[in-house]
């Protein structure tokens, strides 16, 4: 255990693409520290195996089957939030879709597709949960899981990257939009992170898994649970005072990523 048990207790998170990976590595921290979840994604069985995790936990956890790129379906999500625990104080926006495609051979629609999910899906969610987030007696949390390659030029995945580079831009306007509602708006930035569809996609699958490794100073992926803690920090009262921030957990990665091949050298 990192954090107390109370550490987020009497707090309700809605969690997008809660089901799997990352977002299910925070669906865990969040009810190991007191938190009520909603669990949403488009893989409604996936999503009922996940909450039946949670409550084997001893957690409350619900599914509510919703695509982010649906507004109206989306604000479903939130209503239920309310509807079954009466408020709703977190909301992790961390459904993404991705894949690897030279620029020069991407589909408008494989652009649009991405962009869709992962930037207008945050949009989305911001948008529905105003109102709740506002209404939280902790000061609402709206964060948004980025990425390192956002701002640094990502070879195959253009429209990933742009997508997350708008999301930190949209978390910077609602930083200065939002404080005076006592939401907290902050990303977190991933480096690689182990065991995860992520990692499979964009260096297992591709034979990349070893080259990525050796430019991190830290020498190994992240877990899932890397990200959670931050997350939890960021939510709990200990990150009262952050808003506008983008918090990068990636081992170091950022800091060799030009000097992959000395990196792997030196090793
Ligand atoms: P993942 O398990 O595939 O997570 C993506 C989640 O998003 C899935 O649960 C998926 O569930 C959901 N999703 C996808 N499209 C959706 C849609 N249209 N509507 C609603 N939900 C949707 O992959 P992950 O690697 O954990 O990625 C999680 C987050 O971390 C993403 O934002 C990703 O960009 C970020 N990230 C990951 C890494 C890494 O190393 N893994 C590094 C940097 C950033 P359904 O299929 O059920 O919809
Ligand atoms: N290479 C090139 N283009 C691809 C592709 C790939 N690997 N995968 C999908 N596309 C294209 C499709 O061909 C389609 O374009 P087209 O109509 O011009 O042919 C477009 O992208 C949309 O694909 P579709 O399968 O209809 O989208 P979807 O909405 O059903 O699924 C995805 C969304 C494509 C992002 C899917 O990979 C997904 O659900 N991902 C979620 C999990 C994930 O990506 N996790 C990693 C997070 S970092």
């Amino acid at each position: 255990m990192t954090f107390t048990t109370d550490a987020l207790a009497g707090r309700v998170a809605l969690i997008t693409g809660g089901g799997s990976g990352i977002g299910f590595g925070i669906a865990k921290a969040f009810a190991s520290t007191g938190a009520r979840l909603v669990l949403t994604s488009r893989n409604a069985e996936r999503l009922e195996g996940a909450v039946n995790e949670l409550k084997g936990m001893g957690a409350e956890a619900i599914a509510v089957a919703a695509d982010v790129r649906d507004p109206e379906a989306i604000d479903g999500a939130v209503q239920a939030a309310i509807d079954t625990y009466g408020t709703l104080d977190i909301v992790v926006a961390n459904a993404a879709g991705n894949f690897v495609v030279p620029t020069a051979e991407m589909s408008a629609n494989a652009w649009k597709t991405v962009v869709d999910i992962d930037l207008n899906g945050t949009f989305h969610c911001a948008k529905a949960a105003y109102v709740a987030l506002k209404g939280s007696k902790f000061g609402g949390r709206f964060l948004a899981i980025s990425t390192t390659r956002a701002l640094e030029g990502w070879p195959g995945c253009a429209h990933a990257g742009a997508a997350k580079a708008g999301i930190m831009s949209l978390m910077r306007t609602l930083c200065c939009e939002w404080g005076k509602d006592g939401i907290r708006c902050n990303t977190i930035a991933p480096g690689p992170i182990g065991d995860t569809e992520g990692v499979k996609r964009l260096y297992e699958d591709s034979g990349r898994k070893e080259l990525e490794l050796s430019s991190i100073p830290l020498g190994e992926f992240g877990k899932t649970s890397d990200i959670a803690n931050a997350a939890v920090f960021l939510c709990s009262d200990a990150g009262a005072y952050i808003t506008g921030a983008d918090i990068v957990v990636d081992g170091g990665r950022s800091r060799s990523r030009s000097s992959a091949g000395v990196m792997a050298a030196a090793r």
